[in-house]
């Protein structure tokens, strides 16, 4: 079977890598792909959000398995696209219609959906602008520090958190007034909590779901959870502090009522549900959901999934999860994150990256490459690349990533020496 893989990041790498290692993926195109991607299957230059693009794509190379990496075209409505297309109804997509998709396409509708089904959750109120005061007035009755967040995707920056609640009031009166565009014309307001995030990832065909590994990952730019928010500096799996028991409270608390709420509202979900938690004195809250695979989890998460992934993705496409069973590596998996000197802001491109033949220990993920006209390898992101790599224990598995993100270099490079310093 033909499979088409949506997007260019280390999370595409790493989709890549295992449908590759399918007997059932017969060729493996990927829309637009990296440097990395290129040598899994065909990359080709056609951007996910552009469906006709990607509907002549399917067609002129028999298609039969769409898998989308990002969330922005499941949001715009890509699996209703194909849902109601002739030519295209018959074409298997991975991800969430275009309602279902609002889970992590609007923050209000999240937490509205939460609230209905009992899911623990921060406490919220969601305002629009014309609700301004009503919003200050409810901030001053809360304690801080006071969690903002734009509605709709800000790319990854629509969620502020300030201590003080006349800056948050400031705070609500910017968003509300296009500091982040559209995406912040409604604000959800929530309380604080405070406690250590991890992140789980189910597959679901709507009706039954499988747990996939257990993560955590790293947003913060600095050492020791400091700077600017990123799309993710390194991320481990599994994290230790999440046990048995805690896992248990996630699938009874959080996971099945989310499924509960999917199938009461008929929304159309076949696809990963990626739950962002915090735990707070031993007890699981949800974040946010999102309607993919995160990065750079997923660079950890596959390398411990020891499934055939096209399988269980076939599976889920089909409805038919019900018989499927988890496989996980014993190792641990770890993954870092090197980044263009300077992100998230700015930052230059075109450094010729040399030394990636040197790593034999680790897994290197292409995210922010190209090849230039001399075919070098040279950087055109934040995101550089990821190292992966197994190990008996985290420690370990770090490790190798470490002494690997030693031999790659490039002028610029810039990555968190203290992943997993946490656990
Ligand atoms: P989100 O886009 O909703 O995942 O939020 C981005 C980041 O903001 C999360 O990864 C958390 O670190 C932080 N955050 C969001 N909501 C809360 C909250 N209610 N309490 C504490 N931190 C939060
Ligand atoms: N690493 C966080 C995300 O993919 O959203």
């Amino acid at each position: 079977m033909n499979v088409l893989l949506l997007g260019s990041g280390g999370r595409e790498h790493a989709l890549a890598w295992r449908l590759s290692q399918s007997p059932l993926c017969a060729a493996l195109y990927i829309a637009p792909g990296n440097a990395g991607t290129a040598t899994y299957g065909t990359n080709l230059a056609v951007d996910p959000n552009d469906f006709d693009a990607v509907r002549q794509l399917v067609l002129d190379n028999n298609v039969r398995l769409v898998v989308c990496g990002p969330e922005e075209p499941l949001v715009r409505g890509l699996q209703d696209y194909f849902s109601t297309d002739e030519e295209l109804k018959a074409v298997y997509l991975i991800g969430p219609s275009k309602e279902a998709a609002r889970l992590e396409g609007s923050k209000a509708y999240a937490k509205a959906f939460m609230q209905e089904y009992d899911i623990p959750t921060a406490a919220y109120r969601r305002f629009t602008a014309e609700e301004a005061a009503d919003g200050e007035d409810y901030l001053a009755s809360r304690k801080g520090p006071f969690v903002l967040k734009a509605d709709g995707l800000a790319a990854g920056k629509g969620v502020v958190i300030v201590d003080g609640v006349e800056e948050a009031k400031r705070e609500l009166r910017a968003m509300l007034g296009g500091k982040f565009g559209e995406a912040s014309s409604k604000v959800v307001v929530e309380d604080f909590l405070n406690g250590t995030e991890f992140s789980v990832f189910v597959l679901t065909d709507g009706k039954s779901y499988r747990i996939l590994p257990v993560a955590k990952d790293y947003k913060r730019a600095g050492a020791g959870d400091t700077g600017p928010n990123t799309g993710g500096m390194g991320s481990v799996s599994h994290p230790p502090f999440v046990d048995a028991d805690l896992l248990r409270k996630v699938e009874q608390a959080i996971i099945q009522p989310t499924l509960h709420g999917i199938q009461a509202r008929k929304l159309d979900y076949r696809g990963f549900i990626f739950i962002g938690l915090i735990v707070v004195d031993g007890e699981p809250f949800v974040i946010e959901y999102n309607c993919r695979l995160g990065d750079p989890e997923t660079q950890s998460v596959l390398a411990r999934l020891d499934n055939d992934l096209m399988q269980l993705l076939l599976e889920t496409a089909e409805g038919g999860l019900t018989g499927a069973v988890i496989k996980m590596d014993d190792r641990q998996a770890a993954t870092v994150v090197l980044t263009s000197g300077g992100y998230p802001g700015d930052y230059e491109k075109g450094k010729v990256i040399t030394g990636m033949d040197e790593v034999t220990d680790s897994m290197v993920f292409h995210a922010g490459t190209q090849l230039d006209e001399q075919d070098r390898l040279v950087t055109s992101g934040g995101r550089v690349l990821s190292v992966t790599s197994y190990g008996a224990t985290i420690g370990e598995a770090l490790q190798r990533c470490y002494a690997s993100a030693e031999r790659i270099q490039f002028e610029g490079k810039t990555y968190r020496s203290d992943i997993g310093f946490d656990l």
